[in-house]
């Protein structure tokens, strides 16, 4: 069964869609079969790999009328697929208010391909809105990009605050899967300020690997690709593989720990 991880702050610009694309890639690179879906009525990350508006999206998923395996795309990465997202997400909102368990609608949707998967990502909009909360129900945990910047902290209670609703009314086992430091510059004080505030806000939470500001990462998606094959060699290319490989790990240990705890 997958491992299912919002990607979520509702801060725009704080590396959330770099995020989702670059570490689903890496992680579907080390052959885990991953599922990149696109909540985000902007679809960055659709746009990102390649893909456009034109393909049957979650969108059509949400309202109904098509099966989520309809609308699943492979990509160009063997290990890959995307389910795209459409502008036409912003309307969803709406037509989900007559639905009954509204916020059920993408977990139920997931469970027809759940176990096709290791690994299913989720880009979330920048706001805590009904996509939002759809993704936060259907997850296991969730992954925060923090940028390194004035007002990182800021906003993030509201988040947390969200997390909790959604466990005591939706999703009782929702975790935080870790805190990722985006957009570091080892150059600046700032940066380094920041990485420890929320360091001591977050402890052990927040991933060792930083994804530092790097060029190649918001060049690779005009390219519609993922930075490890547009740039294998970059640093942004290097941050996302660590990201990928720390993820990785502590989801083994993890495993290993539930399967242990059955035994006895
Ligand atoms: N580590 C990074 N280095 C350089 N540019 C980055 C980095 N992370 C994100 N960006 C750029 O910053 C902008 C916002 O990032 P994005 O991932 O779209 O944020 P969000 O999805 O949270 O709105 C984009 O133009 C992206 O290319
Ligand atoms: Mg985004």
């Amino acid at each position: 069964m997958a491992k299912i991880i919002s990607i979520a702050n509702q801060k725009g610009g704080v590396g959330k869609t770099t995020t989702a694309i670059n570490l689903s890639a890496s992680i579907a690179a080390a052959e885990n079969r991953t599922l990149l879906i696109d909540i985000d009525p902007q679809a960055n990350s659709t746009s990102g790999l390649g893909y456009s508006g034109e393909n049957k999206s979650v969108y059509e998923v949400l309202v109904g009328t098509e099966t989520i395996q309809d609308c699943i795309i492979s990509t160009y990465m063997p290990f890959l697929d995307l389910l795209p997202s459409t502008i036409n997400l912003v309307g969803a909102e709406v037509e989900l208010v007559n639905v009954d368990v509204r916020e059920f609608v993408l977990k139920k949707a997931i469970q027809a391909v759940h176990d096709k998967y290791d690994y299913i990502f989720i880009d979330c909009p920048p706001s805590l809105n009904m996509l939002t909360l759809n993704s936060l129900t259907a997850s296991n945990s969730v992954l925060i990009p923090v940028q390194c910047e004035y007002f990182a902290l800021e906003g993030l209670g509201q988040l947390l605050n969200t997390i909790n609703i959604v466990k005591k009314h939706f999703n009782e086992s929702l975790s935080i899967e870790g805190v990722v430091l985006t957009m570091f510059d080892t150059r600046l004080r700032l940066s380094h300020q920041v990485a420890d505030e929320v360091r001591k806000y977050f402890g052990n939470k927040v991933f060792e690997t930083m994804i530092q500001r790097n060029v190649r990462l918001s060049e690779a998606p005009s390219h519609a690709k993922p930075v490890i094959l547009y740039d294998a060699i970059s640093v942004g290319a290097q941050n996302y593989i660590g990201l990928a490989s720390e993820l990785m790990k502590r989801n083994l240990v993890e495993s290993t720990q539930k399967d242990n705890s059955n035994e006895q």
